[in-house]
């Protein structure tokens, strides 16, 4: 008699989790969503993640809150969003530092950056802007010949050992076969302030984060990360044509969710981010900002692995080559 009833409770129990996750899905979002950034507030990736986040929230009727946990070139948030319950209640946005640089340069990873995450969507990808400190000579030839002449006494800002200012700089060094002091920051937010300042000579950040204190001369402007210069800086080499042939560095940054999540939430999530990124108003702000917006290929559900599993395939070796391991 007991086994029977023992059988027949578990068997109702199994039929209500059944039932009760689909419905979860359905009341999805029942409360708010974090959204984690591994880098300090005020920084490209914070940014763009506010951006972003703050018209899906409306869409979705939910507020998702930014919750910044920087450190460790943004594996600490990273690894915490990683573990967090696959409930669609705690996401995370990362880019091609924290999702494959990192591979390269962290021995004890305490994450997969492919089978520990659902990639949701694409943010935007982002040029990067060599920048260095009032003084510096502006021209490429001129500033590189000053790095290479000065690199004993100078120093360079990133955003943590693997971060994507790190990874930069690390393409960067290694194309000019220089060797500078390093200076980690919790982002390039406070980083920036930091150069503005003067407190250390130069950074390669997201054009995002930079083109505001460029346009108002706080500091100088040297060269472009990608093949193509940028509509907002018509009169700004790239680095590649300006003799480091070959220098290609943008930065995706893509909101994920924790391996495991429900389909029907990442559909949701997806398509709420299509239709957030479909929105003439973010549209224009995103251009200001030099950001690229995603194609409908790229935020079609599931496209970004394929792009993912690419990046790392081409940049983990030379990342490898290039850098220090971080411990
Ligand atoms: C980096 O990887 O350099 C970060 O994205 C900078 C930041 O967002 O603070």
């Amino acid at each position: 008699m007991s086994s029977m009833l023992t059988r027949r409770a578990v068997a109702g129990v199994l039929a209500a989790v059944a039932f009760a996750a689909p419905a979860a899905a359905q009341q999805y979002p029942a409360r708010p969503i974090t959204v984690i950034v591994p880098f300090a507030a005020g920084g490209p990736t914070d940014v763009l993640a506010r951006l972003v986040t703050q018209r899906m929230g409306a869409i979705l009727g939910q507020t998702m809150v930014v919750e910044n946990v920087g450190g460790a070139g943004g594996t600490i948030g990273v690894t915490r969003g990683a573990r967090a319950a696959p409930d669609g209640y705690v996401l995370t946005v990362g880019h091609l530092g924290t999702h494959v640089s990192n591979i390269a340069l962290y021995r004890q990873l305490q994450y997969n950056p492919q089978t520990d995450f659902e990639p949701i969507a694409p943010l935007g990808v982002n040029p990067m802007i060599l920048v260095a400190k009032r003084g510096a000579p502006a021209a490429v030839p001129a500033f590189l010949a000053h790095v290479r002449q000065n690199q004993a006494r100078l120093s360079y800002g990133h955003a943590g050992i693997g971060s994507a200012s790190h990874t930069a700089a690390l393409m960067f060094h290694s194309m000019t076969q220089t060797k500078v002091q390093d200076v980690a920051y919790r982002g390039t937010g406070p980083a920036l302030n930091d150069l503005v300042a003067g407190q250390f000579d130069y950074m390669i950040d997201q054009a995002l984060n930079l083109l505001e204190q460029i346009q108002a001369g706080n500091v100088v402007a040297v060269g472009v990360t990608t093949p193509q210069r940028l509509p907002q800086l018509p009169n700004l080499p790239t680095l590649a044509e300006s003799g480091l042939t070959g220098f290609d560095v943008a930065i995706w940054n893509t909101l994920f969710a924790p391996k495991g999540t429900p389909p029907a939430i990442l559909e949701r999530l997806n398509q709420v981010a299509n239709q957030a990124l479909a929105e003439p108003a973010l549209r224009t702000r995103l251009t200001e900002l030099a950001v690229q917006i995603p194609s409908s290929d790229e935020l079609r559900l599931g496209a970004f692995r394929d792009k993912h599993a690419a990046d790392i395939a081409r940049w983990v070796p030379v990342i490898r080559e290039a850098g220090a391991t971080a411990e």
